[in-house]
């Protein structure tokens, strides 16, 4: 069978149009490409809970910020494309920046919009302000093209996913999000396109960030309730790393993300740090 590769959004519609009148589910894996076995992984349950699986490739240019990698985001168009063929996707959108953003666009979705401490302003929200606006609006808008009857995001990006379920919850899209798990090399680095970036020291350090949750894990399984004294350990743990600076550790609730005082499961641990000007993320949920 053969995969469909559709750029035009007239068309990504009438496609997905035609396949809901037929009577298939369409399940919907939005990416930005540069695909690795995290995002397969994502795909393989898109299978799982659908019948026909469309897969976005769009590097969007409304989250990244002035100084971040725009530009130089890894593009592997035709790689991926191989990759989707093996699974057999059954369509991949490949829209130009031009037609998603053409000159005049000016609507933008937001969740939590207006609250100064909303999910958006929180963990990574702080350090990128207004990624998730940029997030938020062009998953409607794949949405809007699409109209999927379930979408998978990854758990890596946990604040996304739940920002995600808000907004559509908020603005009653019909599709279902499916939170996949965290896909980790074999050392137990979480797989993202940003990690080829790194420079082979800066790749052995990167481990330091799942370690240093583990280690949060076993503070918490052996009943260790206070915060700060699991973000002081993990700090400490990472920062042994030279090449490594923190952005943030927290331990928040991961229905609000608000900071927790005490240890109450189940709580997310979330840390994102810089390898030189590499950012990562990372976290779990205990
Ligand atoms: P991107 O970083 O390409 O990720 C696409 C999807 O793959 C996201 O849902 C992300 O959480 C998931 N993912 C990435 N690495 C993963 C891993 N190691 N394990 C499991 N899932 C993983 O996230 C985006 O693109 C964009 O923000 C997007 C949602 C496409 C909107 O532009």
């Amino acid at each position: 069978m053969s995969m469909k590769i559709i750029s035009n959004i007239e068309k990504m519609n009438q496609y997905a149009q035609s396949l809901t009148r037929k009577g298939f589910k369409i399940g919907f894996v939005p990416t930005m490409g540069a695909l690795h076995e995290g995002h397969i992984s994502l795909v393989r349950l898109a299978k799982k809970y659908s019948e026909k699986v469309i897969v976005s490739i769009f590097v969007n240019p409304i989250q990244f910020g002035p100084k971040e990698d725009y530009k130089r985001y890894p593009r592997t168009f035709e790689n991926d494309c191989k990759l989707l063929k093996k699974e057999n996707v059954d369509a991949v959108f490949y829209p130009s920046p031009n037609d998603m953003f053409p000159e005049g666009f000016s609507t933008y979705v937001e969740v939590d919009a207006g609250k100064s401490k909303g999910l958006d302003k929180k963990l990574c929200g702080i350090s990128r302000p207004g990624h998730f606006r940029g997030v938020t609006t062009v998953v409607a808008k794949l949405f809007n093209i699409i109209n999927p009857d379930i979408a998978v995001f990854g758990a890596k990006d946990f604040q996304q996913q739940l920002i995600i379920k808000k907004m559509v919850k908020d603005l009653n899209y019909k599709v279902k999000i499916i939170t996949a798990p965290t896909y980790r090399e074999r050392d137990g680095l979480a797989m993202s396109s940003r990690n080829s970036y790194l420079s082979s020291s800066q790749r052995h350090q990167a481990t330091a960030l799942y370690k240093s949750l583990l280690l949060a894990k076993r503070m918490i399984l052996s009943n260790e309730k206070s915060p700060k004294k699991i973000i002081s350990i993990m700090k400490k743990f990472i920062e042994a790393n030279i090449g490594i600076k923190i952005d943030y550790i927290s331990v928040v609730d991961p229905n609000t993300l608000e900071d927790v005082k005490e240890i109450k499961r189940p709580v997310l641990i979330a840390i994102a740090a810089f390898l030189g000007k590499t950012r990562l993320i990372d976290n779990m949920v205990i």
